[in-house]
């Protein structure tokens, strides 16, 4: 039996449902002596801003008893470097490539967007309302509805690309902010990003982490992850992409169950850089002893009502 892992994400058809999370797999091209990267659905880059960011000050992750947290603070190489020095090696792979955008203002996120317009290559944009490690942009719009919609809007103007809301678990009502986000012009929704968390070393009465707060990632975060993405998906009819402690191949499965389309892998790459593509085989293997045909039969299969 050939099961058909494929998934369609409204325009964008996957070869499978796993995708590499941002800032957990680099810019794609560090692992390729490791890895067979044609094997992944697809991999999303380290957010990426108008100009070269350094990020915050050391320590920037910490482990905790329950989870990774981290303030990397969205240090990256800027969009340009990104498309003359990244892109073109990445292009070489049969795999979808999402660019992850951030901005601190409506006018950067539109500015960083609008230089993919006309790049065949690049699949989609992701729009980064939800990083809670910066001063400003990232979570910053992500937990306002407004806000969400105005930074969504601006983005689906300035580009020719689908868009993906990439959504923060930092809030009441998700619910709310991804309408916003589809009312802003977002094809697709992205959650989660990291919980807003903090870590004290008691010896000297200090943050751990340089930024003082950080984001929480890891299997810890997997229940709020999959509530989040059943109530979203139900609520509404735009394909959601499930991320947020997936490790192993139940994980998938389950975010499959809760509505996910695809998923995406991060903190599990920290500790096992193939987990990724291990996944791809086991999803199919796994559908092969189930005799599921087709992968997207899972899709939203949870029975809950
Ligand atoms: C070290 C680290 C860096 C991250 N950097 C970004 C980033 O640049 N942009 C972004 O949208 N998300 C970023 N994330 C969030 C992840 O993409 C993902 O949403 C989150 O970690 C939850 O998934 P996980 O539990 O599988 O890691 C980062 C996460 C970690 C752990």
């Amino acid at each position: 039996m050939n099961p058909d892992l494929s998934v369609r994400l409204g325009s964008l058809t996957l070869k499978n449902p796993i995708m590499t999370a941002s800032g957990c797999f680099g810019y794609g091209l560090e692992l390729i002596d490791l890895l067979d990267l044609n094997q992944l659905g697809g991999i999303v880059s380290k957010s990426l801003t108008l100009h070269k960011r350094m990020g915050t000050p050391p320590h920037r992750i910490f482990e905790t008893a329950s989870g990774m947290l981290n303030a990397i603070g969205i240090e990256n190489i800027g969009v340009e470097a990104y498309l003359n020095e990244k892109l073109p090696h990445l292009s070489r792979y049969d795999i979808a490539i999402v660019a992850n955008v951030m901005g601190n203002t409506l006018e950067e996120y539109a500015a960083t967007a609008a230089r993919f317009r006309g790049v065949r290559r690049i699949n989609a944009i992701e729009v980064n309302i939800s990083s809670p490690n910066t001063k400003k942009g990232g979570m910053h719009f992500g937990v306002d509805p407004e806000l969400t919609y105005q930074v969504i809007r601006a983005v689906k103007d300035a580009t020719d690309r689908p868009v993906i809301a990439k959504l923060s678990p930092n809030v009441t009502d998700i619910v709310q902010i991804a309408k916003r986000a589809v009312d802003g012009g977002a094809d697709m929704l992205s959650l989660i990003n990291t919980l807003w968390s903090l870590a004290i070393d008691h010896w000297n009465g200090k943050p751990i982490l340089g930024n003082v707060t950080g984001g929480l990632s890891g299997p810890a975060i997997k229940p709020v992850a999959l509530r989040m993405v059943h109530q979203v998906s139900r609520a509404l009819p735009v394909p959601v992409i499930g991320m947020g402690g997936i490790a192993n191949l139940f994980d998938v499965i389950e975010f499959m169950m809760a509505g996910a389309s695809a998923v995406q892998i991060g903190t599990a790459n920290f500790y096992d850089p193939t987990v990724s593509v291990r996944l791809v085989r086991e999803l199919r293997d796994y559908c092969s002893m189930r005799k599921i045909d087709r992968i997207s039969s899972l899709i939203g299969a949870l029975q809950s009502s």
